[in-house]
């Protein structure tokens, strides 16, 4: 990565952790993905050449930055959903400051909704939204997932109660290999490989 994208990088989450602090209203928040958490996504996308990826949750494109910045390197593309315009309109912003707007298509709305319509395959799928609904999609993503596929989630030790039914539902996944890491807030990461 180039020292202008690491900076950009590293402003973006300094403004997103002084909005967050300041702004009462949760539609408001930020709330990016911790830098490690979100070093690991693109470790993880460029090491395993996935190139088609899907992320619920833009927020500002903090992590979207990230994840296409990845995919870039791959020649891959990425989906991303949020149901909050003002923030995908920053998102659109901040990845064209990146020079990465073409990597990524930015879809706005419900995000069990739209994982309905979309077609997939996807070989990674990244959860950071709403919690409660992500078994939901998970459910209707399931039919849209290569093979050989990472489905990652954040917010595992932050947020246990939240993601308990997620976490349920994705363990009861027989064909995938699945851990908790202790990185940023807890990432879950479900393996499935398609070789085997
Ligand atoms: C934790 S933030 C995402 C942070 C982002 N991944 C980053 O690291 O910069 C969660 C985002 O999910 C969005 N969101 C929450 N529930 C949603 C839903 N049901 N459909 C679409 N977006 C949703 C919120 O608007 C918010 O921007």
């Amino acid at each position: 990565m180039d020292s202008g994208l690491e900076t950009l990088l590293a402003e973006l989450y300094q403004e997103g952790q002084r909005n967050d602090t300041q702004e009462q209203e949760r539609s408001k928040k930020m709330l990016n993905l911790e830098p490690e958490t979100a070093q690991l996504l693109s470790v993880l996308v460029r090491s395993g050449h996935r190139t088609r990826l899907l992320e619920i949750g833009t927020s500002n494109g903090y992590s979207t930055i990230w994840l296409a910045w990845a995919a870039y390197a791959v020649g891959g593309h990425l989906i991303s959903i949020d149901r909050e315009a003002h923030k995908q309109e920053l998102a659109d912003a901040n990845l064209r400051r990146a020079g990465l707007r073409d990597v990524v298509q930015l879809v706005q709305g419900d995000a069990t909704q739209i994982v309905a319509s979309l077609p997939g395959p996807f070989d990674l799928v990244f959860f950071d939204a709403d919690r409660r609904s992500a078994p939901a999609q998970l459910e209707l993503l399931l039919p849209k997932l290569a093979p050989d596929v990472l489905v990652l989630a954040d917010n595992v030790l932050s947020h246990p109660d939240e993601i308990a039914d997620y976490l349920e539902a994705i363990r009861h996944l027989s064909a995938f290999e699945h851990m908790v890491l202790p990185v940023g807030k807890g990432l879950s990461l479900a393996y499935r490989s398609g070789s085997v």
